[in-house]
């Protein structure tokens, strides 16, 4: 049972932009200009490392190619900010269409007459230049969600800065699929602290109505909004996501032969593809191996598994007795916070993601690792009910479609969320270690086929709680 939170009005976000004080927007300004510069460093960071043959190919029917993303980043900044927002013309309006995500599928774009890598550089360095000088003189107008359907520039820059955030995990995700000689390097996270080995496996989230998606996170985006209450039973959490040594088990016990652990449409999708093993796994002798970014490795068991389809994950849930968590579930473990009845902006509170809370790629480090950090890790970050890596790691599959929250408003266009909605997709939650802090939040969604796992997805389960007589 839902029911939706009065909203406020037009003339209350207009009284609060104008109560703004200066140092405010100072403050607002610092912070789009570090994550912009951010966001610029990692695009540089995944595209200046190939050669202009590899930014051209496409690595995948699945991904465009690299130097589509580049020009593509440009583009669309060219187009929230300097023209939404600065009231400008468009620079180059004949490349407008080969950069519009709709007009042109990704097994489309390699066939089309691109900007070549050198012009797509500096396309994005001349749109860069003019956004700064617009960040200047910006007055962020819009401190809480527009009501009109003119953009305004707080939440603009918000989502430009996201974009290119989001942008460059997808860029990761073809670095991923790539083939040839390495070209990224990172550390690898240290070790889980000595507790990891002494957690519960799972963790008990009372029943009861919590306050789910926002009407108040300036950056939120529509899908994620409004806020609304929605009351969920109590159930158990797995403490940390799926680990890879516990996926091995399931197939070690012939999960991806047994008809009864999946779906109809699983069962049909596991035996077309031929499913054995998640994407990129290989039998080396009597271990499992896989190619992390070009590297052949042996499968770290402690690691939680990723590069899973919706159809594995749940099958696995169902062999190991539970489910997959419903999307509610998922927020409710993550945002709730029983000793004050309130829902939080991340697991660990309302403070900004810092580096002991999430595997995240932090602007100010680059892509700080390239892969999920060990079970049982960032303790700090924990969420009320004691689960750990809700945010960062791996995206976490739940069981939900993909669909809009009562009160649902398009913004600022239908093709954000709202031609996504229905039952052809599934919601993911959480965060891979691909996503930035400015992009990720206890409310944000995500959502892709349930054949879909060239993402860094995957899962953790859970399973329904009898609440105890009172
Ligand atoms: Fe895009």
């Amino acid at each position: 049972m839902t029911e939706v939170q009065p909203q406020d009005t037009r003339a209350d976000r207009e009284a609060l932009a104008e109560a703004q004080a200066p140092a405010d927007r100072a403050t607002m300004r610092e912070r789009v200009a570090r994550d912009l510069i951010g966001a610029r460093q990692r695009t540089s960071l995944l595209t200046d490392c190939v050669d202009e043959a590899d930014l051209v190919r496409q690595h995948s029917p699945l991904m465009s190619p690299l130097v589509w993303d580049l020009a593509h980043i440009a583009n669309q900044e060219e187009l929230w900010l300097l023209r939404e927002v600065g009231g400008r013309e468009s620079m180059h309006p004949e490349i407008d269409p080969l950069y519009d995500a709709f007009e042109h599928p990704r097994s489309e774009r390699p066939t089309l007459p691109l900007l070549p890598p050198e012009q797509a550089r500096a396309y994005g360095h001349e749109v860069r230049g003019r956004v700064l000088d617009l960040l200047d003189r910006a007055r962020f107008s819009d401190a809480a969600f527009a009501a009109s359907p003119q953009v305004g520039d707080a939440f603009a820059f918000g989502m430009v800065v996201q974009h290119e955030m989001q942008h460059d995990e997808t860029m990761l995700i073809t670095h991923q699929i790539r083939a040839g000689a390495p070209v990224l390097t990172a550390p690898r996270p240290g070790p889980a602290p000595a507790d990891a080995f002494r957690l519960p496996a799972d963790v008990l989230v009372p029943g009861g109505p919590f306050t789910m998606g926002t009407s108040t996170e300036p950056w939120a985006l529509d899908n994620e909004r409004p806020a609304h209450t929605v009351d969920v039973p109590p159930f158990y959490l797995d403490t940390t996501p799926v680990t890879c040594g516990a996926f091995a088990e399931f197939i070690a016990d012939g999960g991806y032969e047994d008809p009864r652990w999946w779906t109809a449409d699983g069962w049909k999708h596991r035996q077309q593809a031929e499913l054995s093993a998640p994407l990129y796994w290989s039998r080396d002798g009597g271990q499992w191996s896989r190619r992390v970014f070009g590297r052949p490795e042996p499968v770290t068991p402690e690691e939680p598994v990723v590069h899973v389809c919706w159809y594995e994950a749940d099958a696995y849930a169902r062999w190991a007795g539970r489910r997959l968590p419903t999307e509610a579930e998922w927020e409710k473990a993550a945002r709730f916070d029983p000793a004050t009845g309130l829902t939080r902006r991340y697991p660990w509170g309302n403070a900004e993601p810092e580096v002991a809370h999430a595997n995240l790629a932090h602007a100010n480090l680059g892509q700080a690792f390239l892969r999920p950090a060990p079970a049982g890790s960032y303790p700090a970050g924990a969420a009320p009910c004691g689960a750990r890596q809700l945010i960062g790691d791996v995206w976490e599959w739940t069981s939900s479609d993909f669909s809009p929250y009562p009160g649902f408003r398009a913004w600022p266009y239908r093709e954000y969320s709202e031609v996504f909605f229905g039952p052809e997709y599934k919601v993911l939650r959480g965060g891979s270690f691909a996503v930035s802090p400015a992009a990720s939040r206890g409310t944000f969604r995500n959502w892709d086929y349930p054949i879909r796992r060239q993402l860094f997805s995957g899962f953790r389960t859970a399973r329904s709680a009898v609440a105890e007589p009172g």
